[in-house]
């Protein structure tokens, strides 16, 4: 039987379509129905400031409803804080495969029922399954899951995701830093979580220890 073309001796293998010098930063940010949506604003506007890093939005029906109430932000205003826009129906999207290279993914907030979809592999809208993505090409996926109280199914899906490799990075303000406003507090969080994808130099200002605190 005569052999494909591909493997025929003498063929050349398929060539790479790119060099790693010049292989863009990608994140995907995606916005779903937890209160806190001025987490996934921020990373947005902090990434456009910083620069270098492709920005690739998505945001859930529940999650629109959350950027009107809480931020009064339109459509367009937040659209263009994204270098891309995906619609979470749109499953033939590039980031609904792991062929398209990215650094990975942050849900921010991320509601319990987005958290149960990835925790059970659903993949049934563009943020489960870019998530689902993800997680398989062994990239960084955190989860800034927000409820309370918590309840066993919330735990466990929590656990769940964590096995599998992703990160739960609940929003929850530090005061060692003694904030001076809520935006403050925001940004610090917002920093850290875009440290744990070591894109470039830490964002966050390292802690320096307390002085004059007991040693022993
Ligand atoms: C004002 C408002 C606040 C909400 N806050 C939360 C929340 O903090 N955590 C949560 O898991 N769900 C919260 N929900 C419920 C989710 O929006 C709802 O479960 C939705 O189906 C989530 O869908 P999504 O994950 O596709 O965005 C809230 C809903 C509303 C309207």
């Amino acid at each position: 039987m005569p052999l494909p073309d591909l493997v025929k001796p003498g063929n050349q293998v398929p060539q790479a379509t790119a060099t790693y010098a010049a292989a863009p930063r990608r994140l995907i940010i995606a916005i779903t129905g937890a209160t806190g949506a001025i987490y996934g604003v921020r990373l947005l506007e902090t990434l456009r400031k910083l620069g270098g890093v492709e920005s690739h939005l998505l945001v859930s029906s529940a999650g629109w409803l959350n950027i009107q109430h809480e931020l009064q932000l339109s459509k367009d205003d937040l659209h263009a804080l994204a270098d891309v826009v995906h619609s979470v129906r749109d499953v033939g999207a590039t980031i609904a495969s792991g062929s398209f290279a990215t650094d990975g993914m942050i849900v921010a907030p991320c509601s319990m029922k987005t958290l149960a979809s990835v925790a059970h592999g659903l993949s049934d809208n563009l943020i489960t399954r870019a998530a689902d993505v993800t997680l398989k090409e062994r990239r960084r996926l955190v989860l800034m899951v927000r409820e309370t109280p918590l309840n066993l199914a919330h735990l466990r899906n929590m656990t769940a995701v964590t096995e599998m490799g992703g990160v739960i990075f609940p929003p929850l303000p530090a005061f060692y830093n003694q904030p001076a406003s809520i935006d403050e507090m925001v940004d610090h969080t917002v920093l850290r979580v875009l440290d744990l994808f070591a894109l470039g130099p830490a964002l966050a200002p390292a802690w320096a220890g307390l002085r004059g605190a007991p040693t022993d």
